[in-house]
């Protein structure tokens, strides 16, 4: 089988695609043909040993995937050949097949197609943990939500509107700020020209509730400087490359508080509480309460463009790596800008 491998840290043109032997299930474990594999902003970073987490080489990139189950392993029940199931995989998405622990595997919600399901899952989950676990968003209240058009910023505007939150969105390009609308919010800042505390401000009718903050850099403190009382900025990544450094009198006053998320770790750490706010993130979409964008797909061969474009801002949504010629059949061929689902 065909698979993405990174054989040493560096430049993403020395990602290539090699021929792999298929995996074989071991006990407890499915392969699952992988018809689409999300692309992910930290995949880049981490392929190019820009992240915390440095994977010994070679590797095979990519996070998460859907597709169908093609092979069982001993003492697996409950999943059968042909099963359309979508799963966190750590490593190793951007390959044709992949072999993965049974109890990792959940079934796609019906009527999300496999493009949707394979890169919806880290981003919905990362900002369900967020506005539910590390702070609890109320409904009414008013949200900022950087970097909104960016696969975090989307998933922050839907699952905020989920929970009965209004939503500013901040983006750079009209595209960004159109999908961001699109999603919900209820109104849009330029925010590289735009005086983004005032704006925020105005446009929330006053102070804000909530901050979410992938993307660092300048914009992290005139963000947190558009909090009202009792404001919650939330440090969810640095996708702009600097970590800001913040006045601390702008936390104490008005009672700020500035919350760390890093569902990852905690995710690793406690795989039971993980594996329940999976369950909501799935319940929600289900229940059709979440709407993931329809994501650009790309063959394997583009995954250091794929990852370049996240890495240079030039992604609107998401993107998947399509390994065979089977697609997934819920998304267009070749163009970085995804196309919202029906809210
Ligand atoms: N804490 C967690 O648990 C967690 C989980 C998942 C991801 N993350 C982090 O969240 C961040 C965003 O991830 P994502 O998947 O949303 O990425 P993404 O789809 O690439 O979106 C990031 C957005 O950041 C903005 N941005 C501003 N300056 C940028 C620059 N110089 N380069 C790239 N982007 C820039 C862009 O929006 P504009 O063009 O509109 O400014 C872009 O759309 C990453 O740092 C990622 O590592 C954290």
């Amino acid at each position: 089988m065909r698979a993405v491998v990174c054989r040493s840290l560096g430049p993403l043109e020395g990602l290539v695609v090699e021929e792999r032997p298929a995996p074989v299930p071991g006990p407890g474990q499915v392969v699952v043909a992988v018809r689409a594999a999300g692309v992910n902003y930290v995949d880049g970073l981490m392929a190019q040993g820009r992240y915390q987490i440095k994977p010994p080489t070679p590797y095979v990139p990519g996070g998460e995937i859907a597709g169908e189950v093609v092979a069982l392993g001993e003492g697996v029940a409950g999943l059968a050949p042909g099963d359309r199931v979508l799963a966190i995989t750590g490593l190793g998405a951007f390959a044709e097949q992949v072999a993965l622990p049974a109890a990792s595997v959940h079934p796609v919600p019906e009527g999300l197609g496999l493009g949707q399901a394979a890169s919806c899952v880290q981003s919905y989950a990362t900002m369900l943990f967020a506005l539910t676990r590390r702070t609890t968003l109320a409904a009414g209240e008013h949200l900022l939500v950087l970097g909104a058009g960016g696969g975090i910023g989307l998933a922050a505007v839907d699952v905020a509107r989920a929970l009965g939150a209004e939503v500013v969105a901040a983006a750079s390009s009209p595209d960004k700020r159109a999908a961001a609308l699109a999603m919900g919010a209820y109104a849009a800042i330029a925010y590289e020209e735009e005086d983004l505390k005032t704006r925020a401000r105005e446009l929330a009718g006053g102070e804000l509730d909530v901050v979410v903050d992938p993307v660092g850099g300048h914009h992290s403190e005139p963000a947190l400087r558009a909090l009202g009382p009792f404001g919650r900025f939330l440090v969810i990544g640095f996708a702009s490359g600097p970590i800001a450094s913040v006045p601390l009198n702008q936390v104490l006053l008005r009672n700020r508080s500035v919350i760390g998320v890093d569902w990852g770790a905690w995710a690793f750490a406690d795989m039971a509480a993980n594996r329940i706010l999976v369950g909501e993130v799935l319940a929600m979409l289900a229940a059709g309460r979440l709407h993931p964008v329809v994501p650009a797909e790309l063959p394997l061969e583009a995954a250091p463009d794929a990852m370049r474009a996240l890495i240079e801002r030039g992604v609107t949504g998401k993107v998947v790596l399509v390994p065979s010629a089977e697609a997934p059949g819920d998304a267009g061929q070749g163009a970085l800008s995804a196309r919202r689902s029906a809210r």
